[in-house]
């Protein structure tokens, strides 16, 4: 089969001919039908998540998919052959740019009816980060008032959704060329993060959720009220990401507690609290996203679709950070 192969960090991948998959105990076999592209796939290409998540090169890469059951392993009760599908796969593992993969079952969910494989590939990995970090970490709830820095990308379009679903109102920052977007997902306030500085206008917000980092993860802490509460996925780690998150032990989470004093203490004056989240991959959670989107609440958004023979056209397109929505290749 063909797979887009990471041989070394920081040297471009290749599409090659790589052996098929063969589903263990407790995992599906899945053709895949779409695969979803996200930045953490140029930062695991340039050996930026190295520390985090070691691979044996080389690897198939790709952290998202879509596509139908072809086989299943010993012991799964989830799934059949002929199921529609998609997962967030393994950190450890990848393997979603690929004509075939095999991931655990419990990783799974069955696709929303009302999508094709092109509009599912981009809801696992954006999707679950959201809703995981409006809903498990923010504890967002009826009228609480929103930040979300970087509304108009992967995440933020499905965070906008899922924030009013949770009966937020929101605010968020994008460029003219986002604006009609985020607005047409929901978001109240949009501020032109290229003219004004969202701290400038926006006061005593419940929760701010973090898609950006650098100085809008810091002046995110000057629109909360005291004891609100900051949550990023772009900012920096912090010792729960290291503990909870990542699960690592003594040393390596007195490393991150070490890198992330400064922002932490910069929190601590402002009076709210802060963590920087890494989602975790769930098939429940899946299951909720595709009821939320055949109920109409949640609308994937796909900026392009490249044939899977130009994946590395698609890499250079999401590398130049202006995606609008999730980009995508079919195989
Ligand atoms: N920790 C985790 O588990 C986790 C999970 C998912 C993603 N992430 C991280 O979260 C970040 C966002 O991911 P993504 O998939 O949403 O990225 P993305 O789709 O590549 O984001 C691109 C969008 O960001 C907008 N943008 C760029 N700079 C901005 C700024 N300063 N203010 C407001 N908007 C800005 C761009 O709009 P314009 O072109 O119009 O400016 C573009 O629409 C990435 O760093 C990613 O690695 C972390």
């Amino acid at each position: 089969m063909q797979g887009y192969v990471l041989t070394r960090y920081r040297r471009p991948m290749q599409l090659r001919e790589v052996p098929e998959p063969t589903p263990g105990d407790g995992e599906v076999l899945i053709r895949v039908r779409a695969a979803g592209l996200n930045p953490v796939d140029y930062k695991t290409r340039d050996g930026a998540v190295r520390l985090i998540w070691r691979y044996d090169l080389p690897v198939v890469a790709g952290n998202e998919l879509s596509g139908v059951v072809e086989a299943v392993g010993n012991g799964v009760t989830r799934f059949a052959v002929g199921d529609r599908v998609f997962a967030r796969v393994d950190h450890h593992k990848m393997g979603a740019f690929a004509t075939y993969a095999a991931v655990d079952e419990a990783l799974v969910g069955k696709m929303p009816d009302s999508l094709d494989f092109a509009e599912a590939a981009g809801l696992p990995l954006a999707g679950l980060t959201a809703l995981q970090g409006l809903r498990d970490e923010l504890a967002v709830t009826a009228g609480d008032r929103v930040f979300i820095s970087g509304g108009a990308g992967g995440v933020g379009t499905l965070a906008i959704q899922l924030a009013v679903w949770l009966g937020a109102t929101v605010a968020t920052t994008a460029s003219p060329r986002g604006e009609k977007l985020v607005r047409s997902l929901g978001a109240e306030t949009v501020i032109d993060y290229q003219k004004q500085k969202f701290k400038d206008v926006l006061r005593d917000y419940d929760s701010a959720f973090d898609l950006v980092g650098g100085q809008d993860l810091k002046d995110s802490f000057d629109i909360l009220k005291r004891g609100a509460k900051a949550v990023t996925i772009a900012g920096v780690p912090e010792p729960t990401t290291a503990r909870v998150d990542l699960g690592l032990g003594p040393l390596l989470t007195a490393a991150v507690w070490a890198i992330s004093s400064q922002i932490r203490h910069q929190a601590r004056r402002s009076g709210v609290g802060y963590r920087y989240l890494i989602m975790h991959p769930s098939g429940t959670d899946l299951d909720l996203l595709a009821r939320l989107v055949d109920g109409g609440q949640l609308k994937p958004v796909t900026d392009r679709a490249f044939p899977f023979q130009q994946i590395a056209d698609a890499f250079a397109f999401i590398e130049q950070g202006h995606a609008k929505g999730k980009v995508i290749v079919q195989l």
